[in-house]
């Protein structure tokens, strides 16, 4: 019957439609886990290290630099479909970070310590404001 098999074809739509305008059509591989353990505690562990030991040369830079922007880019996956739990908090705290790992990028490329303390600052709010409400209970992470 052709009616069934158009609602079956816009049901196959809405499936893969996005729930926010940000949110990638592309059905998600990796969990939120996983996204963390690859991309987020790595990259944000090498931009938390600078305050300790700032990079003496430029492959030290530039991985601090690179560490952003994957740290901006593991945002985005988490505001992909199948992975954002709402199009409410979640994407906002996500959106945050983007921005922050954004800035992050800016001062580490100019090599300016203090700017990235600030944005790292930043970065750590956002990260225990989406554990707060999405995961621990506002268990403090460990830096
Ligand atoms: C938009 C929400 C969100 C943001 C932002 C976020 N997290 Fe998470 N994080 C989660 C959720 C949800 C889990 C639980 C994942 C699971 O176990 O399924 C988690 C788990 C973790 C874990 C445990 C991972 C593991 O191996 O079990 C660590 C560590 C962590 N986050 C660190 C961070 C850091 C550092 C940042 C900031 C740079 C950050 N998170 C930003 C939502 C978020």
């Amino acid at each position: 019957m052709p009616g069934s098999r158009l609602s079956l074809a816009i049901a196959a739509a809405l499936l893969v439609a996005p729930v926010g305008a940000e949110q990638a059509t592309i059905s998600p591989g990796a969990t939120v886990k996983q996204i963390h353990e690859l991309m987020i505690t790595p990259a944000s562990n090498a931009l938390f290290a600078v305050e300790s030991e700032a990079p003496r040369d430029d492959v030290g830079w530039n991985h601090v630099r690179d560490s952003a922007l994957l740290l901006g880019e593991s945002a985005k996956l988490l505001m992909t479909r199948g992975r954002a739990k709402d199009a409410g908090d979640w994407m906002t705290l996500a959106r945050a970070l983007l921005g922050s790992a954004r800035s992050a990028a800016t001062a580490a490329a100019k090599r300016n310590v203090d700017a990235l303390a600030s944005v790292n600052g930043e970065i750590v709010a956002t990260c225990e404001g989406c554990h707060e409400t999405y995961r621990d209970n506002g268990r403090s992470m460990s830096r």
